[in-house]
């Protein structure tokens, strides 16, 4: 078994992912790539490994729970553990704006949540047994400051106005399972966070987004890299923790 770490970032074609895949292929450590559409993903750690970093495809949607046990099986075999976990697949449906929540349809709800929620906790799950594996096993998920009910529940907070219903709920049930997982896995060499990146000009960011994208994955790569004395059970923009 090779002596580098791997880690697994789902969503890793484009974006926050990708840039995260790159950051974390430059410390050393061996990135897989997952991309619903395989070309993508093929053409993603292709640009990374022409950058001197290890990187491979494997193709997975959140969506599909046989790709749960699909990448399972990869890594088992290939690895046979994982060591970081970066649930960043992230969907929304909505403007981000003054939206009308009586007005959301539930079925841009249910799907928001497919995809933020509960593809990432039934990924989790089912990967946890390779995460138990590692030395040190990281999971970070990719929440937003839009899921937190404290900042969100503050006239002074500069989220108040920005109510999506649908992401934003998605996001504080992705808050309470890094809580109570990070709470289950307490006395295990597991970390379990999540993390702010930060607003971002990405294809969900818009242009309109004041963060340039390699500083949009330092969230998630600190969480990823965090040593044995690390934090778990938190919600992180940068260094900086935020309310629930
Ligand atoms: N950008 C921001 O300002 C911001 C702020 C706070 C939080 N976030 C969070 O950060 C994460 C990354 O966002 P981003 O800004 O990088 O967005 P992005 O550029 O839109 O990338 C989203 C990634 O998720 C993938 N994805 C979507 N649905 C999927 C599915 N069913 N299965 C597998 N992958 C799927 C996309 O794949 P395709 O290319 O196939 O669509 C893409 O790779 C998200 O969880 C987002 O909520 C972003």
């Amino acid at each position: 078994m090779a002596a580098e770490k791997v880690a697994f970032i789902t969503g890793g074609n484009k974006g926050i992912g990708l840039e995260t895949a790159r950051q974390l292929g430059k410390l050393g450590i061996i990135v897989v790539i997952g991309s619903r559409d395989l070309e993508k993903g093929t053409a993603a750690a292709q640009k990374l490994k022409a950058e001197g970093v290890q990187a491979q495809a494997l193709r997975f949607d959140i969506t599909k729970p046989t790709d749960y046990r699909a990448a399972y099986d990869y890594f088992d075999k290939h690895y046979g553990r994982i060591d970081i976990l970066i649930n960043n697949a992230g969907v929304s449906k909505e403007s981000f704006g003054p939206n009308k929540t009586s007005a959301t349809p539930v079925d841009v709800v249910r799907e928001t949540f497919e995809t933020n929620f509960f593809g990432t906790v039934a990924l989790t799950q089912t990967l946890l047994p390779l995460i138990r594996k590692s030395p040190a096993g990281r999971i970070v998920n990719l929440s937003s400051i839009l899921g937190s009910l404290t900042l969100h529940a503050d006239p002074k907070s500069p989220i108040y106005s920005a109510k999506a219903f649908a992401y934003d709920a998605s996001k504080t049930a992705l808050n309470a399972f890094t809580i109570h997982l990070a709470h289950e896995l307490a006395n295990t060499k597991i970390k379990v966070n999540s993390a702010h990146p930060g607003w971002v000009k990405t294809d969900m960011g818009t242009d309109a987004a004041p963060m340039e994208i390699p500083d949009g994955a330092k969230t998630s790569v600190r969480l990823a890299t965090l040593g044995d004395d690390g934090p778990t059970g938190g919600y992180f923009h940068i260094d900086q923790t935020l309310p629930w």
